[in-house]
């Protein structure tokens, strides 16, 4: 058996599969995050520990004992600062935290990190954390030994080795991308060096092994393989079969993703689409993230005090978009804005706007972020002809209708089960204990398509440009 752990920002799942890859438990210890000043976002590497020591502990006994291999899938860009004890620093810097906003425009400003790492420094990747720390912190900057992301932290507790793999890394701008390794000069502009960074492994590769002590109080066999693994967008590639050109799936969890496989290496930095290693040697892909998908829904839930399940469930067929917009950059926004004080905003709320009403503008003003992805995707001469969905967010048809129709694209929705991180971090595993590759990351069986409704295109298409000039209207006001 194969275990899969992803490190999400809002829960740690584990998944165990088969040799035949069908899925024998699973099972979600949940995370929070701490938000101490507006733009910062921050957790606890203890909690995380703490996550897989719980979704260890849930997992029958005989799970345990049968597994041969561990894949890591994980939040991306997460600064994890060690002393040279491999002692914690500081709470760990997560990716959607915008703090470092200044220091991340300087690094870019240095032609260097867009020509080596394909991509624009945004100001939740790793590097401008770094230098962010160097102002602020200077004593605890002072004894980073080691810099790690998420799930990387994990794989030191689980095997005592500092190890990152390819598609992680990408997401750090200290990496040369098309070349696969750290870049000394981008690390020393930065004021660290190779020393600091964590040794580089291909996804599917063995990174270690289980710890004695922690197969011990576990019950795992000695010697399971940790593979190399991937960051959480990479693995849920790896996960719905993402691995060829011309494949591509939009995930809706905390962040909202629009992922397409490439051919080869072909980043465009200037549109903001996120270029990265996938999690295959000699495998690259492409991506547009906006910062925030269930969210933006999960922060309505907050406020109307009811669920996102509820919000969502009484919606009934895809209508028009109303006269409300809502712009989803509660956080700031990547692609295709880089922007990080931009805000949030309802526009055109009027005495019949309903809950519902709202809620319909929620959803459409995710959807049309995620047509500004698919527009910059299709700037690089990336071209998008059907999507799988992923993410919590998929459970709601009227937001993959919605998607379906602003893009014109076709959504299919994978059988129940679960496609996303930790699974494709499964696969990994089976990659990184048997020698196998790209063939048994196959795509899933459809549940069902969900085909754009042609009625509603005119509108859709009149209210993502109505969306766009309330977004340029907004810029510079918050
Ligand atoms: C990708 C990104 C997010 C996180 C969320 O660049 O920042 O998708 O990986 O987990």
């Amino acid at each position: 058996m194969y275990l899969g752990l992803d490190l999400g920002t809002s829960g740690l799942k584990g998944v165990v599969v088969d040799a035949a890859q069908k899925i024998v438990a699973e099972t979600t210890a949940p995370l929070t995050v701490s938000r101490p000043h507006d733009g910062w976002s921050e957790q606890s590497p203890a909690d995380w520990v703490a996550a897989a020591e719980a979704v260890f502990a849930a997992l029958p006994t005989q799970v345990r004992a049968g597994v041969r291999a561990i894949g890591l899938s994980g939040q991306m860009h997460g600064a994890t600062l060690l002393d040279a004890a491999d002692n914690v620093l500081r709470p760990s810097i997560l990716w959607n935290d915008t703090r470092a906003h200044a220091e991340a425009a300087k690094l870019d400003a240095d032609p260097r990190f867009r020509a080596l790492t394909g991509n624009i420094v945004f100001p939740g990747f790793t590097a401008p954390k770094l230098l962010w720390v160097r102002a602020h912190e200077p004593d605890l900057y002072g004894r980073v030994a080691k810099v790690l992301l998420p799930k990387d932290y994990l794989r030191l507790w689980l095997t005592g080795e500092h190890v990152a793999e390819m598609s992680d890394a990408a997401g750090t701008s200290w990496l040369d991308t098309g070349a696969r390794d750290w870049s000394e000069d981008l690390l020393a502009a930065t004021g660290l060096g190779r020393d600091h960074m964590p040794r580089l492994v291909e996804g599917s590769e063995v990174s270690g092994r289980l710890r004695p002590e922690v197969a011990g109080r576990f019950g795992f066999a000695p010697g399971v393989v940790v593979a190399g693994g991937a960051g959480d967008n990479a693995a849920a590639g790896i996960g719905v079969g993402v691995v060829k050109a011309g494949q591509a799936f939009v995930s809706l969890g905390t962040s909202g993703v629009l992922f397409a496989a490439n051919d080869g290496y072909r980043p465009d930095a200037a549109t903001a689409v996120h270029t990265f290693c996938h999690a295959l040697p000699g495998a690259w892909h492409q991506m547009g993230v906006i910062l925030a998908a269930t969210d933006a829904l999960n922060w309505f839930a907050r406020l109307t005090g009811a669920s996102a399940a509820e919000l969502t469930q009484s919606l009934g067929a895809l209508q028009a978009p109303g006269k409300t917009r809502f712009l989803p950059y509660l956080g700031g926004e990547r692609t295709p804005l880089n922007d990080a004080a931009i805000r949030g905003a309802f526009i055109g709320l009027e005495h019949a706007t309903d809950r519902d009403a709202a809620v319909r503008a929620v959803l459409e003003g995710v959807t049309f972020a995620i047509r500004d992805c698919r527009d910059a995707l299709a700037a690089t001469g990336t071209r998008i002809s059907r999507l799988l969905a992923v993410g919590g967010g998929s459970r709601s048809d009227y937001w993959l209708k919605a998607i379906a129709t602003a893009l014109g694209t076709p959504v299919q929705v994978p059988v129940a089960g679960d496609f996303g991180g930790a699974f494709g971090a499964a696969r990994l595993a089976i990659m990184a204990a048997t020698g196998a590759g790209a063939e048994i990351a196959t795509l899933p069986a459809i549940d069902r398509t969900i085909d754009p409704d042609s009625q509603l295109s005119a509108a859709f298409d009149a209210g993502h440009a109505c969306y766009r000039a309330a977004r340029d209207a907004i810029r510079g006001l918050t």
